[in-house]
């Protein structure tokens, strides 16, 4: 792996799973993810989808970092998901083959406390809070299942650019319509103390309809606010766009 990423790959699996060590959290640690927990918390009524604040419910998320396994437990039985603990990012086969099987990889380490309001590379905090959640709604957790296989494909098709893009409008900073208006699903929003009450309230940003093609033809900025959104009807919506066969669109594309 790049030796610019903080975590320790010294000790990973070639599927780059590692042993999430509980036990070696420090309090400081536990008490700064409740801080962080108690932040979000504070937005997530207003901004977060329905699906998102109804699993949170039925977690117990909020007073430590959470023990993978046991939220692993909960989550085959729901969805047929787990948790695989990881060092940080991992390579896309590595990434995408984990999704295949319905495992999701979750960062073991925790931001620093400087590192409060902002942090580049996912944490366990952004991992945890922003997609543990959704992978407790059945079409949701189908969807990310999909995306994996798609992932894989997409790989062989020298379209893994186009995909990511997808990932990042959707999974990351995705929004969705709901009856008391625009509320956010993307990871990357949730887990944001700024851009989650900005991608809702802010009158800067657009927030087009979903569409695929205008999605993997949008590059992304990963160190500013989003200034494009998309928004799904609902997680039906998402995955009745992304059933269709992939590799048209990325010929159309490739050669636009
Ligand atoms: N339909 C996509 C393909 O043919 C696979 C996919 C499904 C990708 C869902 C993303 C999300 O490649
Ligand atoms: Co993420």
């Amino acid at each position: 792996m790049k030796s610019d990423l903080r975590g320790d790959y010294s000790s990973a699996a070639p599927d780059f799973a590692v042993e999430q060590a509980w036990a070696k959290y420090t309090p400081e640690e536990h008490a700064l993810y409740r801080r962080l927990f108690e932040r979000q918390s504070k937005l997530v009524p207003r901004y977060a989808c329905p699906e998102w604040i109804e699993a949170i419910a039925g977690l117990d998320a909020a007073h430590e970092i959470p023990r993978f396994d046991e939220i692993s437990k909960n989550l085959r039985s729901k969805t047929g998901w787990e948790i695989v603990a990881v060092p940080g990012l991992i390579p896309d086969e590595a990434f995408f083959t984990h999704l295949a099987n319905r495992r999701f990889p979750v960062t073991v380490w925790l931001r620093r406390p400087e590192e409060f309001d902002y942090i580049v590379e996912p944490d366990v905090f952004h991992d945890f809070f922003g997609h543990v959640p959704l992978l407790f709604d059945r079409t949701y957790a189908d969807h990310l299942h999909e995306y994996g296989k798609g992932g894989l494909k997409a790989m062989r098709l020298a379209a893994v650019k186009m995909l990511a893009r997808l990932y990042w409008y959707t999974i990351e900073f995705g929004l969705m319509k709901t009856p008391a208006g625009v509320r956010a699903y993307g990871a990357g929003l949730l887990s944001s103390g700024g851009e989650l009450a900005y991608c809702v309230d802010d009158p800067k940003p657009r927030r087009l309809p979903f569409d695929l093609e205008r999605i993997m033809r949008t590059e992304y900025i990963i160190d500013r606010y989003q200034e494009t959104y998309f928004v799904i009807d609902s997680f039906e919506h998402l995955m009745r766009e992304t059933a269709p066969d992939f590799t048209p669109i990325y010929a159309r594309i490739r050669h636009s």
